[in-house]
């Protein structure tokens, strides 16, 4: 309810949530989008948890398992996207495994002399050929792709840890009430 809060927030009035948030204000670009995104998942998630206190407090195993379903479709959809986000990111600037010369046995290598282009830095280094991305030097996939870990690893981390321990506990107390229930009709 508090993020759906700072949501209208933002969406009605964005100049005089700006001023509460100073570190971010350039990034915030689309106040208008985030606004409406906070919403969404605030009032789905108020939803949710009226569902899941609806099925503890009536002990229903239809709306417990329902609950149980959709954190954990929940959980899944968020490992997936958790995963694009991070291969997606490692394509922005690499080439190869640890640089160019990953390319170089290659079929088109041999074929053309030409590397691929995210191998040259900048349209002027064009065409790619060994020269241009012996001086481009383009960090490899691998080094970056731990690079955009570290850096990111302690936010990213935290959030997906906080966010994983909050969905784990509503799974296991759903699934607890469910089999409690389940035992108690026998
Ligand atoms: C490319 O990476 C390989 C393996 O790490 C290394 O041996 C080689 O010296 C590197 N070449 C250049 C031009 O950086």
């Amino acid at each position: 309810m508090c993020l759906a809060a700072a949501g209208i927030w933002v969406t009605v009035d964005r100049d005089s949530f700006m001023t509460i948030l100073p570190p971010f204000t350039d990034n915030f670009q689309n106040q208008v989008n985030v606004g409406i995104f906070s919403i969404t998942i605030g009032a789905v998630m108020t939803l949710l948890g009226l569902l899941g206190c609806c099925g503890a407090q009536k002990e229903s195993k239809c709306l417990l398992i329902m609950f149980f379903s959709i954190i954990l479709i929940i959980c899944i959809a968020e490992t997936a996207a958790a995963v694009v986000a991070l291969v997606y990111s490692s394509y922005l600037q690499c080439c190869g495994f640890s640089n160019y010369t990953d390319f170089s046995e290659s079929y088109y290598y041999e074929q053309y002399g030409l590397y691929p282009s995210t191998c040259c830095a900048g349209s002027e280094l064009f065409p790619c050929d060994e020269d241009n991305a012996d001086f481009s030097n383009v960090v490899g996939c691998f080094k970056q792709i731990v690079k955009i870990v570290q850096t990111k690893v302690s936010i990213v981390g935290g959030i997906a840890a906080g966010v994983t321990a909050i969905e784990v506990a509503a799974m296991g107390v759903s699934m607890y009430l469910y089999c409690y229930l389940d035992k108690k009709a026998t």
